[in-house]
């Protein structure tokens, strides 16, 4: 096992091995308890954060910003739009320069097909930690946090039936970085993922041959289908949510739209209800990154129902963000356990 992850980026977990995704595991479950217990976990004393959000932003910006503050540092919120960013200033000038003045740099940037290229332009310059905060591509923050309800609700993730479903939205384009991550992520954990959406919603090809890779190296399995009933049969685990068609219409709507297009409006029918919920194994939990496009992607009877683990899935992401902080900004030097 590394023990040693100060200055690591984390810009996909494709990039952390198993055994350093284990650690964070280890560190979010151990830094739960002690919020439980009211102890004190100043591992990053006077630490600054530099959170650049392009896009809006809840569970993200305020898991981050409580979890700094709880770690004894400290973080500044950038509305991009407020920044020189704006007049056209580049990653790397961006990145140097808040490099200089602080700890870590972590940014939300959706944009399609430029998001994550800029995520990694300012990683390549600096010197501090690279923290992705969601991009077109990558949410890695959302996967770990899902990650670690899973492990809280199953105990042993072997053989837990996943169901990654598409749904229906009017609120906004959604990026694919939530199923993407949890594709490639869930089958390094030995479950048995289930991919389901309409026509039109696929993922990049290399995504599918992928998951199945990490299906065959850890035990588990990975499949898609078209048919969202059978996505719901025997499931333990079932995550409804919609994303855009970006892989299939690159140039459709945008992320800040909500203009409905044909492709979206003739899949109204793919929405997670109680009937569909009926289908689940016995101990099915509903989990969805949040936030939910109430009574077009879920009924609230699921989502406010017995099913519904969404409020301990939010809270792990604030656990989940100090592990990431703790480790990359203090890592040994920092954090004594
Ligand atoms: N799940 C998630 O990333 O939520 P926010 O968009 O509110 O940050």
């Amino acid at each position: 096992m590394q023990a040693n992850f100060r200055g690591k980026h984390l810009i996909t977990l494709r990039e952390w091995t198993k055994e350093e995704i284990d650690t964070l595991m280890d560190v979010s479950f151990d830094l739960k308890k002690k919020f439980a217990l009211g102890i004190p976990t100043r591992y990053l004393q006077d630490q600054t954060i530099f959170l650049m959000f392009f896009e809006a932003s809840t569970r993200t910006r305020n898991s981050m910003e409580a979890g700094i503050t709880q770690l004894g540092g400290h973080a500044h919120f950038l509305d991009t739009s407020t920044m020189q960013i704006s007049h056209g200033e580049t990653p790397k000038d961006t990145a140097v320069i808040l490099a200089r003045f602080g700890h870590a740099i972590a940014c939300r940037i959706c944009a399609w097909d430029t998001g994550n290229k800029y995520i990694r332009e300012m990683a390549k310059w600096s010197p501090v930690p690279v923290i992705n905060l969601q991009c077109d591509l990558y949410h890695p923050l959302q996967g770990l946090a899902d990650l670690m309800t899973i492990i809280e609700k199953f105990g042993d993730t072997k053989g837990v039936n996943v169901s990654i479903i598409w749904t229906f939205a009017t609120s906004h384009k959604k990026p694919i970085s939530v199923p993407l991550t949890q594709s490639l992520l869930f089958p390094r954990y030995g479950m048995n993922v289930t991919l389901a959406y309409p026509e039109g919603y696929h993922m990049p090809d290399w995504v599918y041959e992928e998951a199945k890779a990490n299906a065959e190296k850890h035990g588990g399995s990975f499949r898609i289908t078209h048919d969202q009933e059978e996505a719901y049969k025997n499931a333990d685990v079932v995550i409804p949510k919609n994303w855009g068609n970006w892989v299939a219409d690159p140039e459709g709507d945008t992320t800040s739209s909500n203009t409905q297009s044909e492709a979206l409006l003739a899949n109204k029918s793919w929405k997670c209800t109680l009937k569909l919920m009926e289908l689940t194994s016995p101990n099915c939990v509903y989990m969805h990154a949040l936030p939910a496009d109430r009574n077009n992607e879920v009924e609230d009877e699921v989502i406010d129902g017995k099913w519904s683990v969404v409020y301990d899935e939010a809270e792990n992401r604030l656990h989940t963000s100090k592990a990431v902080m703790a480790l990359t900004m203090g890592g040994r030097n920092a954090y004594h356990g």
